[in-house]
């Protein structure tokens, strides 16, 4: 979703901005601006504008040659108030044009603002919330641009992290965050600023990340943190543990590669990096440093619930049924989004999960802030480091994932499936799983990262069948009980990047409902593992063929299909506990190459952000 970029120094603002920028762009986004300040000569004086509707590029395609000024501020925004257009891209400026302002997250109060400011005769020139933040700013007569922004900040309701210049202010950039990232990069003699570390790592690894209720001032000579009443804040910058060479490979593509192609293909070697030094042979359990919580502690536990949305969610519900299968506990899966809405009890023997890639999905951040408001215990499964989600939990277990761009996701929810075996296998031990069974989950994971190197080697045949597929306006996706949520992230990935209407389905349901629907323009995708239901899955799979609903069989070598006439797709076998995630693997595959035949930019796919910051 929407990006900030901000930089103070002695190098010239604008080609900055714009690299900067160009990282964020996986985030999905729909426009992008620049403002920059300090030029010289008749330039110096106001903040310079260039904003466009568009790619980044159309973005530098429109700045001018000369753009002097080593000063500035840059978004890329997702639609909330207003569509995609010059005008409603950020920055905004107040109708002096002194001050530039670009903005993150939703003001709940704009249109009450909006409506004071055109009653005292300012002209808004935009749909959006943002705009009042520039106008707020430039009316105000406060000595200091951080007294000026503090003081328009207490008038708004909302979420933001914002940037600030001021031509009355050459030498600064005011931020400000609440409920909306925004970290510092500390250079040499200069400031950076960023909502996502992707946009810092080039310049800097030494980052100081705001609090929510904090603002900053950010000049060549360093920063300076303060609360809204300006008074002083403590925060420290700190040096992170990335190599900014690897990092900056891993977001930076080959000619005709894509994100989603590239990371599904690293799955073998992220899913090993999430295991190594946490598995404990001696003992059949697992090590997870970070879960600060004592064995009696874990013995208290009387009931797991897991939080994430979009496929963190349903890796959540893969995730409870290893918690519960392993560790004897009642475990289940609910999306944040709507967790907090229903007003839930929150039990203190209860153990609270929440999943996320980015570590910013707004919805899973403020669950997890209700829940701690109300006394709850949160632990993280998070792959950002440093993140809102894992700064904000009480304990946690990093995925090792290393940067995900492709917006659908891949190897980060192969890591949560990960996280959550070990977390399972560590809960699992301190209660009833005895050192047999510990043991042999760890043999199953030490497996793993090979057995989907396996699954990728198919890619050719899934291919293939991804063609097929590809034709179909509508799909379904089939599977029970731990098939189920595998089935939900193949239709949600399928519906990500190739736009095709897919709808995941609980097999025991078909007959009460869907099955009026199948039809040889309807195929469906059936998740039939070798285990206790394998015969039921198969007498339904029947029942699909008997509607001459063209199937497709995700399955293991061993299921015997009765001679029904598929496409099958054979994954290897695991502990049963673990076959979830080898049988997600190929319907990364399956939506990849049916977007792909349809020709459709995977990584870009239309109307989805990366980071959904916003409510
Ligand atoms: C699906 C996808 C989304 C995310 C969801 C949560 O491929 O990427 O559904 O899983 O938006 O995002 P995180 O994990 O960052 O909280």
């Amino acid at each position: 979703m929407c990006g900030i970029v901000g930089y103070v120094g002695a190098q010239q603002a604008g080609p900055l901005l714009l690299e900067g920028l160009a990282r964020l762009e996986h985030r999905g986004y729909d426009s992008a601006g620049i403002a920059v300040l300090g030029g010289s000569g008749a330039a110096a004086s106001q903040p310079r504008v260039v904003k466009r509707a568009g790619r980044v590029r159309d973005l530098v395609e429109a700045v001018p040659q000369r753009f002097a000024g080593k000063v500035g501020i840059g978004h890329t925004r997702w639609a909330t108030h207003g569509p995609a257009t010059d005008a409603n891209a950020h920055p905004h400026t107040d109708a002096s044009g002194d001050v530039a302002v670009v903005h993150n997250g939703i003001l709940d109060n704009a249109a009450a603002l909006r409506a004071r400011l055109t009653e005292d005769g300012v002209e808004l020139r935009s749909d959006t919330d943002t705009e009042v933040l520039a106008h707020l700013i430039g009316l105000s007569t406060a000595d200091t641009l951080e007294a000026r922004v503090a003081e328009t900040l207490r008038v708004v309701e909302g979420t933001y992290g914002v940037a600030v210049v001021h031509a009355a202010f050459p030498d600064r950039i005011v931020v400000a965050r609440n409920g909306s990232p925004l970290i510092i990069g500390v250079g040499e003699k200069e400031m950076h600023v960023a909502s996502d570390l992707a946009a810092l790592v080039r310049y800097t690894t030494t980052v100081a990340h705001l609090e929510d209720g904090e603002m900053a001032t950010l000049t060549a000579g360093g920063f300076t943190t303060y609360r809204q009443d300006l008074s002083a804040t403590s925060t420290r910058p700190t040096t992170l543990d990335i190599d900014p060479a690897a990092y900056e490979a891993e977001m930076v593509l080959g000619a005709g590669e894509s994100h989603m192609h590239r990371e599904i293909h690293e799955q073998p070697q992220t899913a090993e990096r999430a295991l190594r030094g946490r598995l404990d042979e001696r003992f059949g359990t697992a090590h997870l440093g970070g879960l600060n919580m004592d064995p009696r502690e874990v013995r208290a536990i009387r009931r797991v619930k897991v939080l994430g949305c979009g496929s963190a969610y349903y890796v959540g519900q893969m995730g409870a049924s290893l918690i519960e299968e392993l560790a004897r506990v009642p475990a289940d899966a609910e999306a944040a989004s709507e967790f907090r809405y229903r007003n839930p009890i929150i039990e203190p023997d209860t153990l609270y999960v929440a999943v996320s890639q980015s570590g910013e999905t707004i919805d899973t951040l403020l669950a997890v802030q209700e829940i701690r408001r109300k006394g709850g215990r949160v632990i993280g499964l998070v792959n950002v480091v440093g993140s809102a989600i894992a700064r904000e939990c009480d304990g946690g277990i990093y995925l090792h994932a290393g940067p995900e761009v492709s917006v659908a996701s891949t190897k980060a929810l192969t890591n949560m499936f990960v996280g959550f075996a070990l977390l399972a296998l560590q809960l699992g031990r301190v209660r009833d799983l005895s050192i047999a069974d510990g043991r042999r989950l760890i043999d199953g994971l030490r497996r793993l990262p090979e057995q989907i190197a396996e699954v990728l080697d198919q890619e050719k045949q899934v291919a293939a069948v991804a063609e097929r597929l590809a034709e179909a306006e509508s799909l379904f996706f089939i599977g029970r009980v731990r098939g189920f949520p595998v089935a939900r992230e193949g239709a949600q990935k399928l519906k990500e990047v190739s736009y095709r209407h897919a709808e995941a389905y609980q097999t025991s349901e078909l007959k009460h409902g869907p099955l009026a629907l199948i039809s040889p323009a309807v195929p469906t995708v059936a998740i039939v593992p070798s285990d206790e239901l394998t015969d039921r899955n198969v007498a339904a799979l029947h029942e699909v063929a008997a509607r001459r609903g063209p199937l497709v069989v995700v399955t293991h070598a061993d299921v015997d299909l009765g001679g029904l006439d598929v496409q099958r797709i054979d994954v290897p076998r695991n502990e049963r506990e673990l076959d979830p995630i080898l049988l997600t693997v190929p319907l990364q595959l399956l939506a990849l190459h049916a977007a792909q035949h349809l020709g459709l930019d995977v990584d870009k796919p239309r109307n989805l952000a990366k980071s959904v910051t916003v409510e």
